[in-house]
């Protein structure tokens, strides 16, 4: 079986691990030459992209290494510009790996759209009118996605909200619609669109927004992990995790940041599979608030073996068709290297590597601080851009770390002194 656990990848050369990530994926040269290339969707794809194009700009993608997820190694590629996450996001599920790694679960692709009725005399019976013509209202929504209905999806559902607002009562409907293996705004904005004069018919209202709702609660993943007390070091490891777990629970202001590192694993995959950042993150933050107040969206406890059990739930509204994950060839490989096959598999792996890097973060936190490790991965990255390699790179890192000068100079002085 195929392993994510690769020791010492972060001294090999990009060269070296591009060859082992190659192989693990099975990518081909032209796979890997693409994935190399800054500028691989080109001037002309980009200028379709969005609008008043003018340029590229390229961020750096990096292997998320050591994920089990329901007993399937994955290689996690994660795109983003801040240094430690890939590290740290890496470390942690090598901790989770002696207990089993991940164990992930899902609700299905189920998608809401909203659409808008104002000025209804009677919101109460006309929810109830609107549920009477359920069939009706699925079914003209169904046709305007034949081919999502013909691989199984389409339209599961019609539910209905009254709620008060500054200008009145509104009446709120909500197409619930399974997309499938789509992020699926398209489908269901469409939908919502087509279906709304119907409502305002049915309510005697006016139809005013009819678009999706980020708050994806019927579209959440789930992740789980055991860290055992061992592999974090004892039980008072475990203890000190728990007391900086409570915090991010009680206090909406370290839920932020806390929040703010699980997104650290998230968003990084989101963005390399080409899926929309913007939506995770919205339906991320707000099903953290689901209680009314702002929380951490991670769970910690201990078992009674004294060991740490970890769980995360989020809404994961991602695609693997439709959109830049079928036309940009970076994301292309990225899903190529995940070997994901589903969308919600995809989701299970996103969750389980949010769940790993707040793992890898109030560990740090609750133990050394966080600087430490930021440390050596920057005096890390300063000996390699000097041009240090294997024991003199270890060297280098080594001394600047013990004499707590994390210095670009310092690390081409001690270079230039080493290498003659
Ligand atoms: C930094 O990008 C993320 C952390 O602040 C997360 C946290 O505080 O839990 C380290």
């Amino acid at each position: 079986m195929k392993t994510s656990d690769f020791s010492g990848f972060y001294k090999l050369s990009v060269e070296e691990r591009r060859k082992e990530v190659a192989e693990f994926a099975g990518l081909t040269d032209d796979e890997l030459a693409t994935l190399a290339d800054p500028s691989s969707i080109g001037m002309e794809l980009a200028d379709h992209m969005i609008e008043n194009v003018v340029g590229m700009f390229a961020l750096p993608l990096g292997i998320g290494l050591n994920f089990t997820v329901n007993g399937k190694d994955y290689l996690v590629p994660m795109v983003g510009e801040e240094a430690s996450v890939v590290a740290a996001a890496s470390h942690a599920a090598k901790l989770a790996r002696p207990a089993g790694g991940f164990f992930a679960s899902n609700t299905g692709s189920i998608m809401i759209a909203q659409v808008q009725l104002t000025d209804v005399a009677d919101p109460f019976a006309a929810k109830m009118r609107i549920l009477e013509q359920k069939d009706r209202i699925m079914a003209a929504c169904n046709e305007k996605d034949p081919v999502l209905v013909n691989f199984g999806g389409g339209m599961v559902d019609v539910e209905v909200r009254v709620i008060d607002s500054k200008v009145g009562p509104m009446v709120v409907v909500h197409l619930i619609v399974n997309t499938l293996d789509a992020m699926g705004a398209n489908a269901v904005n469409t939908m919502a669109e087509a279906i709304a004069p119907t409502l305002a018919e049915i309510t005697g209202g006016t139809a005013y927004l009819r678009i999706l709702s980020n708050l994806a609660v019927k579209r959440l993943v789930r992740s789980r992990c055991v860290i055992k007390k061992e592999a974090l070091g004892g039980e008072e490891v475990v203890d000190k995790i728990l007391v900086a777990y409570a915090f991010a629970a009680a206090d909406p202001f370290r839920a932020a940041t806390h929040n703010k590192g699980i997104m650290n694993g998230i968003t990084p995959i989101v963005l390399a599979t080409g899926n929309d950042t913007r939506a995770i993150e919205s339906g991320c933050h707000a099903y953290a608030s689901r209680s009314g107040v702002y929380t951490s969206l991670t769970t910690w406890e201990k078992t009674k073996d004294g060991d740490l059990a970890g769980g995360i739930e989020v809404p994961m509204a991602v695609g693997l068709v439709g959109g830049a994950t079928k036309i940009h060839p970076t994301a292309k490989i990225a899903v190529k290297i995940l070997g994901v096959k589903s969308a919600a598999e995809l989701g299970m792996v996103i969750a389980s590597v949010g769940l790993a890097q707040n793992l890898g973060a109030i560990k740090a936190l609750a133990t050394e601080g966080i600087q430490r490790g930021h440390m050596s991965l920057h005096a890390r990255n300063l000996a390699t851009t000097v041009g240090a390699r294997g024991e003199l790179l270890e060297k280098i890192v080594a001394q600047m770390i013990a004499e707590k000068q994390v210095r670009m100079e310092y690390a081409q002085e001690l270079f230039e002194k080493y290498s003659k």
